[in-house]
């Protein structure tokens, strides 16, 4: 058995030991009994805010529910909740008089049920209403109905709210429900509080009414039916802005957010409506609720949840402040944004049927939202760079052994939080992305729109989804009749992986060859031992043509029944022209070509017609060859002469791809004697690029917001300028930050400008001492934009003094009331230090010294945890290290329950390394003394 599978060995013994001490409980199986189903809930809550109860709800839940079989027991989901079982009710909706009585209750903590055992059983067909009381604490563990804070700017006071965030499993700790996708059902919310607070929740309010002298209750109007998951309702004493989008249905649109914030919700009221009104014209539906809320919630654990009716967002995630926040986080808006108001159909319209294919919400999401940006910003020409950075991404991601399906069996809570990772959404959405090219707009469009009315307030799985695109491609012709999208799409959604697809030329008689297998970064796996194969389209263009506009395949590569099968090509180009495959990278697959080949390309990338390779292909060039010489399937010679191209590539994306991948060369090689070198290296090729791009200067004014990828590309490149010493990069940030340091009032005017803060403030930080961090960190307590707050925190982790990262890792698991880090940002601090060549070994004691603390900190969210092993785990690179995190991750397997996927690719990410520094470390000097100009 191989080191990683172990720990997923040891992690199932462990789910077994823990599931078999309540062996004994009636009813032990991962998914809810069939014979009851919800149809109604009226869900009554009261919420106290600081106020004589201290920090708690209570409430009443009415369940109008439907028997489908005689059933002797009542099963839903409760987690810590208390419920006074003598006031459950049951009674017949039918006529019959007698409530029905509870035997016994009994509650199963590993599925988090309570059962209730009725003296009577519930007769098929027959409806029942059952009502339960109950309440909790509101929590600050941002999950459930949990409270948050801030401190209002005027008076200085802290100021409370209460919010849900619920999914994937956290209905259950608001009120106790049948909390499955599945189990969609109406919601009828009351929710009473102080009169000094207003309640929001999925629905617009229908009626409010007092109490008492400071109490009311407001009651929202009965929703459409829709999963547990979705179900939102917000206490606050925030303020909005509305818009109503004159559109054919009149949805009312309000951004709310805290008093002070409120200068910063303009851009997200523009984006909200706007791009609503593009899902309706696309999907054909229109959106069925009467309005729309979108709230910026101070703490908040994902970046955004898209609850229907009631989209609840981090700050950064929705809040921009002109003139403060930079450009990339406009686009981050507008982005997460999109995402979730793609969710209003993919995932609350239509659901999925289990969690199995959560892909179809969050894969569908992240593909609409890159086409509802590009809408709103044709200028920014954002899809292009979004697709490709997905799928370099998973080109890296999923070349993992320890990689999953995009579609897989879930059978415990804790397996559910892992996958909302870059495999349901990144490759997701690649997998999206292929078949939309490879059908067509009008069959991807039309075939998508007739599912989502299919299953409009149902659930669905993916087989659901490729009936629809099959029937539609078929009529419009854009599919061989003799293929089907289930076939083809299978081979993506179920298997793990994508191929690298090798082509052989036979320069002689013009003849080709194109076979696959899969991709592994681990190389100790044979590849011809991998079976799996899968349906490719193969578009391609030779260079006399350079035709990089049609994506259609031009062959597919077939795996019938599993069945590798080569593609073989007559003659597919003149023996002195290149080829290339995968045009705008629209298939998710690798090429491997022959040394003449490359060589072809190595000559055009080199000459003055390189911008005639399309700038995606340009970015694929890049990325296929450094990862095919990463892993020894080609010459490290052949990727080092492509990129020596770079000296004369003016484009972001490309520079992306070849950076990320040196990325992980720089830290394998910053604690090595060899970097010495490889700073030279980087040097010279920044240098030209650092130059035309005009150096880190202010160029607020000749770079607009329109010029999102110039801006980008400034900020990318001047972030390793800075870093290797190019220019004057660093004393222009020094300059920049004294600058700032010396203004009278540094809360109102920073000189700044605002793309380059990121870059600047990290430089200064690494290059200053106490004072500079002691100036940055007064500016973040002070600031009241949240993005500039991020920024700052991921900077003040650039600092060289070990006392000063030290004691900022304590600050950001501090459980003190006062602590000025949020606990959603404490991944930010724990990154930036562990990124740091001095702040990683500190950042490594830590999390393996404070392992229970750090659990404790994340509960119930311990899947962040792997957040932290992640960046530990990159930077080790020997069998040593291996063994120490293994030992580390074994020892304390009790703490990854809901982590331990990123355990397993944490540590075969070290073995990668590994492997790499055996295979390469030695002749890496020469090599890049040799590319060194
Ligand atoms: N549905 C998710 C929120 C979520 C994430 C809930 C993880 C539970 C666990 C939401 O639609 C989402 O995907 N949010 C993203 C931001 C998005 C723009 C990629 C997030 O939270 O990171
Ligand atoms: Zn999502």
């Amino acid at each position: 058995m191989s080191r990683s599978s172990t720990v997923v060995w040891a992690c199932l013994l462990w789910f077994v030991a823990v599931g078999s001490s309540y062996a004994d409980s009636s009813y032990n199986h991962y998914r809810l009994p069939t014979s009851v189903r919800p149809e109604h809930y009226r869900l009554e809550i009261a919420t106290h805010l600081d106020d004589d109860k201290g920090f708690e709800f209570s409430g009443l839940v009415g369940i109008t529910i439907i028997a489908f079989e005689n059933a002797n027991n009542i099963t839903l989901h409760a987690k810590n909740l208390t419920i006074d079982q003598t006031l459950i009710q049951v009674k017949s909706l039918d006529g019959e008089e007698q409530d029905i009585s509870l035997d016994s209750i009994e509650v199963n903590p590993l599925h988090d049920y309570y059962i209730m055992k009725l003296s009577k059983p519930l007769v098929k067909d027959g409806r029942y209403l059952l009502k339960m009381p109950f309440k909790a604490d509101l929590n600050k563990n941002l999950f459930g109905y949990y409270r948050s804070v801030y401190t209002d700017k005027s008076t200085g006071e802290r100021r409370w709210l209460a919010v849900t965030q619920f999914e994937p499993t956290a209905a259950r700790l608001a009120f106790p429900c049948f909390d499955e996708p599945d189990m969609k059902a109406k919601f009828s919310i009351i929710l009473s509080h102080d009169k000094k607070f207003k309640a929001i929740s999925n629905m617009p309010l229908e009626s409010q009414t007092p109490l008492d002298e400071n109490w009311v209750q407001d009651e929202f109007q009965e929703t459409v039916p829709m999963s547990t998951y979705l179900v939102a309702y917000s206490v606050n004493d925030f303020e909005y802005d509305e818009v109503t989008l004159k559109l054919k249905n009149d949805v009312v649109f309000r951004t709310w957010a805290r008093a002070d914030a409120m200068s910063q919700v303009e851009y997200a009221g523009w984006v909200g409506p706007k791009v609503l009104e593009y899902y309706e014209t696309i999907f054909d539906i229109k959106f069925p609720l009467p309005k729309i809320d979108q709230i910026a919630v101070p703490d908040f654990s994902a970046g955004a949840m898209e609850n229907w009716g009631l989209v609840t967002y981090r700050e950064t995630a929705l809040l921009y402040a002109k003139n403060v926040s930079s450009t990339s986080s406009k686009h981050r808006v507008a982005s997460v944004i999109s995402h979730e108001l793609a969710h209003q159909w993919f995932g609350n319209l239509v659901t999925m049927k289990w969690w199995t294919d959560l892909w179809l919400n969050e894969g569908f999401a992240t593909y609409i939202a890159s086409l509802g940006v590009e809408h709103l910003h044709p200028e920014w020409d954002s899809l292009k760079e979004e697709s490709v950075e997905n799928t370099l991404d998973i080109f890296k991601v999923d070349a993992l052994k320890t990689s999953h399906p995009i579609s897989l069996p879930i059978k415990h809570a804790n397996e559910i939080s892992q996958i909302f990772d870059a495999i349901s959404y990144s490759k997701g959405s690649c997998v999206l992305r292929m078949m939309h090219l490879f059908l067509g707009q009008s069959a991807f469009q039309e075939g998508v729109s007739s599912y989502l009315k299919k299953y409009a307030y149902k659930n669905a799985e993916q087989d659901n989804l490729w009936d629809s695109l099959t029937e539609t491609a078929h009529k419009l012709k854009t599919l061989p009749s003799e293929y089907d999208i289930k076939k083809i799409m299978d081979s993506w959604t179920l298997q793990t992986g994508y191929p690298v697809v090798t082509i052989e030329r036979n320069y002689i008689d013009g003849t080709a060859a194109a076979s696959q297998e899969r991709y592994l970064l681990d190389t100790r796996t044979s590849r011809a031992d991998q079976e799996e194969c899968w349906w490719v389209p193969l578009s391609y263009t030779i260079q006399e043509e350079s035709d990089f506009n049609n994506t259609q395949p031009k062959k597919w590569m077939e795996c019938n029944e599993g069945v590798k099968k080569k593609v073989n090509f007559k003659s597919l180009a003149p023996k002195d022209q290149w080829v290339i495959f995968n045009i705008q990278l629209s298939g998710l697959y690798k090429v491997k070509y022959d040394t003449k080949n490359w060589d072809m390309l190595i000559g055009t990338l080199m000459g003055k017609n390189f911008i005639n390779i399309h700038i995606m292909n340009r970015a694929q060039l890049i990325d296929d060859a450094l990862d095919l010489a990463w892993t020894g399937d080609q010459d490290y010679d052949i990727a080092m002469r492509l990129i020596e191209y770079l000296r004369q590539e003016q484009e972001y994306i490309p520079w992306k791809a070849a950076l990320d991948n040196l990325k992980q060369v720089n830290k394998i090689l910053k604690k090595t004697s060899q970097y010495d070198v490889f700073k030279k290296y980087m040097k010279s090729i920044l240098d030209p690029i650092y130059r035309y791009l005009g150096g880190l200067n202010n160029t607020e004014n000749a770079i607009t917001s329109e010029r999102l990828y110039e801006i980008k590309h400034k900020v990318l490149i001047s972030g390793w300028s800075c870093r290797f010493e190019v220019g004057d990069c660093i004393d222009r940030a020094s300059g920049y930050f004294k600058e700032w340091q010396s203004s009278e009032n540094p809360d109102e005017k920073n000189p700044i400008p605002t793309n380059l803060r990121s870059v600047v403030y990290c430089t200064a930080i690494r290059n200053g001492y106490e004072d500079e961090w002691n100036f940055l960190w007064e500016r973040y307590q002070n600031s009241g934009v949240a993005s500039e707050k991020q920024i700052i925190l991921s900077s003040l982790g650039c600092a060289r003094e070990p006392w000063i990262l030290q004691r900022y890792i304590e600050w950001g698991f501090d459980e003190n009331e006062n602590s000025k880090i949020r606990k959603q940002d404490t991944y930010i601090v724990f990154t930036s230090v562990a990124n740091n060549v001095i702040g990683f070994q500190l950042a490594k004691d830590y999390l393996m010294e404070n392992i229970a603390k750090i659990y404790k900190y994340f509960d119930p969210d311990t899947t962040k945890i792997s957040r932290l092993i992640s960046p530990i785990a990159s930077q080790m690179t020997s069998e040593k290290e291996y063994l120490e995190m293994k030992n580390f991750t074994d020892t304390n397997n009790e703490y990854f329950s809901k982590s331990y996927q990123g355990v397993r690719r944490a540590l075969e990410s070290i073995e990668i390394n590994t492997q790499w520094v055996t295979k390469n470390y030695e002749g890496i000097g020469e090599r890049l003394r040799k590319f060194t100009k």
